[in-house]
């Protein structure tokens, strides 16, 4: 049975001090009363990783990127290069997050590219799929997620995959259970048929407005292994409350 895991994305969000307050707060709440057998990372700002590396170390709590390059130095004006990205303490990297691909327009072979250079470097590569709502509403949410998995998958890929679908990103408007359980199972039929047996023990987790009220009911579907989650992670009681929500297995 794979460990579960909760990811914080924090997005651009806060200054110095804000994210070193509220690190503190999840560290210091998972000191008093730990969250055994649940892995917690949190993906603070490029900027802000420097300051928290330390201030992470050795807790419960570890840090995570939001991105990184494909390769591991060079001339690559504003980007960080994976290597970077270990030096400061960093484990797990997000990629092909949907608003990185919207943002960046980030294709499955870049994310592909990322993915490699990450898994070298030593980090845990989080890679981001979902559907669009043009595309859920067009019927092609089982296409769009099989050319994802296939494009932005390296073989011996080692990581875990993080169905986000678009439409429920920051709208407060989650994926409903049986929506999550049956996408869920889609992909894990893919990752398998990709994979091999590789593919049966790949976390997946589901992203998407995730939030205190909605998380043990999404967390207690049998095959979701944890949430990446957005705006609640910002808020340190609402994501504490999700980290709890995890049901033992
Ligand atoms: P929200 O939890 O704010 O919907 O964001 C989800 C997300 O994009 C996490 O990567």
């Amino acid at each position: 049975m794979s460990t579960p895991i909760i990811v914080g994305n924090w997005k651009m969000n806060g200054l110095s001090a804000d994210s070193a307050d509220r690190a503190k707060q999840i560290v210091d709440s998972l000191a008093t009363v730990p969250a055994a057998g649940v892995e917690v990372v949190v993906c603070p700002p490029f900027t802000q990783l420097a300051l928290l590396g330390p201030l992470l170390k050795d807790t419960p709590v570890a840090m995570g990127a939001q991105d990184c390059h494909k390769d591991d130095k060079g001339a690559h004006t504003g980007d960080i290069a994976p290597s970077m990205l270990t030096d400061l303490g960093t484990t797990h990297v997000i990629l092909g997050h949907s608003e990185r691909r919207r943002d960046h327009e980030e294709v499955d072979e870049t994310v592909r590219e990322k993915t490699v250079s990450a898994m070298k470097a030593g980090l845990t590569p989080i890679v981001c799929i979902g559907e669009t709502e043009d595309q859920r509403q067009s019927g092609q949410t089982e296409d769009t997620l099989g050319w994802q998995i296939k494009g932005s998958l390296p073989d011996g890929f080692a990581g875990i995959v993080a169905y986000e679908p678009v439409w429920a990103i920051g709208t407060g408007l989650a994926a409903t259970i049986e929506d999550i359980t049956n996408t869920v199972a889609f992909i894990r039929a893919e990752l398998v048929r990709q994979f091999g047996d590789a593919g049966k023990s790949l976390r997946i987790l589901y992203g998407g407005s995730v939030d205190a009220n909605n998380a043990a009911g999404i967390l207690a579907i049998p095959d979701v292994a944890g949430a990446l989650v957005g705006g609640a992670s910002l808020k340190p009681d609402a994501f504490l409350t999700i980290i709890r929500a995890v049901p033992a297995r």
